[in-house]
């Protein structure tokens, strides 16, 4: 499904991206790669599939695997493999770990993550900590003590926007025999690439930023050295177990890949405006956004992330409990409902669907529409 390409192609993620890694289609030389809705192949006299790689709907498709070579390539890592959803690329990690294995997490992270993990390792008879990863020496030390088979960090994290130190949790894995697995959904491959500070696998739930259309659910995995025994155990279920994802699905994901460089720098660079006009606000009491030189971990965010901060931020408002939903409310741009990453800008009062969190916390996930807008949107809903 490959075009003609130059020797040097493609040497940055735009063209990555744009050109779908070059594929084409080959038979009629359409420059977009045609949806493959066959769950089942035809085989000759012999019995011999007619097309290479081409018997069963289930083992995977030509999508599928340009999804994953264009992800995987983006992440710099070895091998990849998309799955029907993020949690489903979430759970098919943990699931790795053996029965009376240990799990050390994140905590306040995306509550869907926490949620299916608590109750998997009940179910499973597997020791779960939680723990503060951003605080770097903690999180180091429960990796050393704990000597967990497992460490999931999620960076930045959902709604907290707190950073966890990769290069420091991977060398204290490394140590310790843990396999690191980070999920970076907020950045996005376009902002930060784990494997290249140490984690082991990078998870994405591509139903965020990569699709970017709010019109796909699909999550991401790709490790770093695909001889570890876990990816070929994470590969064999992923197969065997039929988790993959289908032709439409993976066809609709790549046509929103083909934008995402533009579409993450447009983001991150309305994010950075509205967090500035935020943290300037006199209705707000602070703002969550690792752009912010305020932000606890700037220095961190520098490092670990390129060209920008993403698209996710949260920000606490002054007042008592019913202020958030007020100003929720009255915003007319930002559509009240749940993800981030997509064209449009959306709000979240995460309080109401999550009750630990702070009822004060306004999380906003920043779309491509014009900035200015945005802002004289929160500008009128924090009156
Ligand atoms: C950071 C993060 N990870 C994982 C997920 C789960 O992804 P999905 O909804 O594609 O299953 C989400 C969903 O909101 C998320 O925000």
């Amino acid at each position: 499904m490959k075009a003609p390409h130059g020797k040097n192609h493609p040497a940055t993620l735009a063209t990555l991206f744009a050109q779908a890694d070059g594929a084409i289609d080959p038979q009629t030389g359409g420059v977009v790669p045609p949806i493959q809705p066959s769950s089942t192949f035809v085989r000759d006299e012999d019995y011999q599939p007619i097309s290479d790689g081409h018997l069963y709907g289930r083992d995977d498709n030509d999508l599928l695997r340009l999804g994953e070579q264009i992800l995987t390539k983006a992440e710099h890592g070895e091998d990849g493999l998309l799955f029907p959803s993020g949690m489903a690329a979430t759970a098919a990690v943990m699931r790795t770990v053996r029965t009376g294995g240990k799990i050390l997490l994140q905590s306040g992270i995306y509550w869907g993550t926490t949620k299916w993990v608590r109750e998997f390792c009940q179910r499973r008879d597997i020791e779960l900590q939680e723990i503060d990863s951003s605080i770097t020496d903690a999180h180091c030390d429960a990796i050393e003590k704990f000597a967990p088979d497992l460490v999931f960090i999620e960076t930045p994290s959902n709604p907290w926007l707190k950073l966890v130190d990769i290069q420091a949790a991977s060398q204290a894995c490394q140590k310790n025999s843990a396999i690191l697995v980070v999920d970076s959904t907020a950045a996005t491959p376009v902002l930060s690439n784990p494997l290249d500070h140490g984690a082991d696998i990078v998870m994405h739930s591509a139903t965020k930023a990569i699709n970017g259309h709010s019109d796909v659910l699909a999550g991401f995995l790709a490790v770093k050295d695909a001889g570890i025994p876990i990816w070929d155990a994470i590969k064999t279920d992923r197969h065997d177990a039929g988790a993959l994802l289908g032709s439409f699905e993976a066809w609709l994901l790549i046509r929103g890949m083909r934008t995402l460089p533009l579409r993450v720098e447009r983001m991150s660079e309305s994010a950075a405006k509205i967090a500035e006009f935020l943290a300037q606000n006199g209705e707000v009491k602070e703002v969550l956004y690792p752009g912010l030189p305020t932000h606890s971990q700037f220095k961190l965010a520098k490092e670990q992330m390129k060209g920008g901060f993403g698209s996710l931020m949260s920000f606490l408002v002054k007042g008592d409990s019913s202020r958030s939903l007020e100003v929720c409310g009255k915003l007319e741009l930002f559509k009240r409902a749940t993800s981030l990453g997509g064209v449009e800008s959306l709000v979240e009062r995460r309080h109401s669907i999550e009750e630990a969190v702070d009822p004060n916390l306004i999380r906003i996930s920043v779309g491509i529409e014009n900035a200015d807008e945005l802002i004289a949107d929160l500008t009128q809903a924090l009156k």
